[in-house]
């Protein structure tokens, strides 16, 4: 029986993350090195219209009606099929492998959603646009986030840099020379909604102040990206580092994510910070590639789980 596949990667964000949901622009990247695969298998023998579910890292292994009408597994095939103009499925299983960890800001909910999304479409003769995929994707983020900034969904469905802004048409960004990040898992799984939930509430008792935080993490994107697109990515440490204060001003780090940032940095990293939802989840560390293996040393001794070198070009 043929199978269809579809992968999609994990993302980090560089900069910008929180502010994002408030209309601010914000810079993510994909990271290939870690992807979510979907793989659909016909089931001729299944009753008719039967779709059967297994994810064995979240150990689930379910019939779609036996989810709840909110599961985002459920959402995205429900969601796909009539896009696809599909009443029913015809009966088959669909299986998803990821091996981007969970909870951790490394998209890996909407990541999941993009590959089942091509997946099922491949097994439908069809393909969808972009846009649409994004769409559903984002669709699918809100039950995970609540008011999701739709950055995740945009550059896993791209694979491309972009400097991202609510509500406005996507701008690739133009990577002019090729820099080198460590991500590091914290091993702290920290889900976004709660984070993002915590600011929204805080925004509302002292919307001045959050306004204004979030007006110079703007600036902080806005000149990152002049770097970026330039190719001296090198100063970008310094950026995020003061992205780092502001995000620890929003009260969305921790101690943990502080002493990873501090131990990459003293290792000789030019810049560190939190990305994603915060508390819990991965530090980024900008690193030459001469410091990388020490850097990245320090953080496995400071608990880091687990520490990936990924390259932005
Ligand atoms: O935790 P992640 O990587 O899914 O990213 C969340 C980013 C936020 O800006 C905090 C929320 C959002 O929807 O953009």
């Amino acid at each position: 029986m043929p199978a269809f596949t579809a992968q999609a990667p994990a993302k980090i964000i560089l900069f910008g993350e929180h502010a994002v949901v408030y209309g601010r622009p914000a810079i993510a990247v994909p990271v290939m090195a870690l992807q979510a695969r979907a793989i659909v298998r016909a089931e001729p023998r299944a009753p008719h219209g039967q779709v059967r579910l297994i994810a064995p890292a979240i150990r689930l292994e379910a019939l779609l009606e036996e989810l709840g009408a909110d599961h985002p597994l459920r959402r995205v095939v429900e969601l796909t099929a009539q896009e696809l103009g599909a009443a029913y499925l015809p009966a088959c299983q669909i299986q998803i492998q990821s091996t981007i960890p969970v909870a951790s800001g490394l998209g890996s909910g909407a990541a999941v959603s993009v590959a089942i999304i091509r997946a099922l479409a491949a097994y439908l003769g069809k393909s969808l646009p972009d846009t649409t995929v994004s769409a559903i994707a984002y669709e699918v983020e809100k039950i995970h986030h609540g008011t999701p900034s739709g950055v995740d969904n945009t550059v896993i469905t791209l694979r491309k840099a972009v400097f991202f802004m609510r509500g406005q048409a996507i701008q690739p960004l133009r990577i002019g020379r090729p820099f080198t990040l460590l991500i590091a898992d914290s091993g702290i799984p920290s889900p976004t909604a709660a984070t993002v939930g915590d600011v929204r509430r805080a925004w509302e008792q002292n919307p001045q102040d959050y306004e204004a935080l979030f007006d110079q993490i703007a600036d902080i994107v806005v000149q990152a990206r002049s770097l970026i697109e330039k190719g001296v990515p090198h100063f970008l440490g310094d950026l995020m580092n003061r992205n780092q204060e502001l995000l620890r001003a929003l009260n969305v780090s921790s101690p943990q994510l502080d002493h990873l940032i501090n131990l990459a940095l003293q290792a000789g990293a030019l810049g560190a910070k939190l990305s994603g939802g915060g508390r819990g989840g991965n530090v980024i560390a900008l690193v030459s590639e001469g410091d990388a293996a020490a850097v990245a040393r320090s953080l496995k001794e400071g608990g880091a789980r687990e520490v990936i070198l990924t390259t932005v070009e």
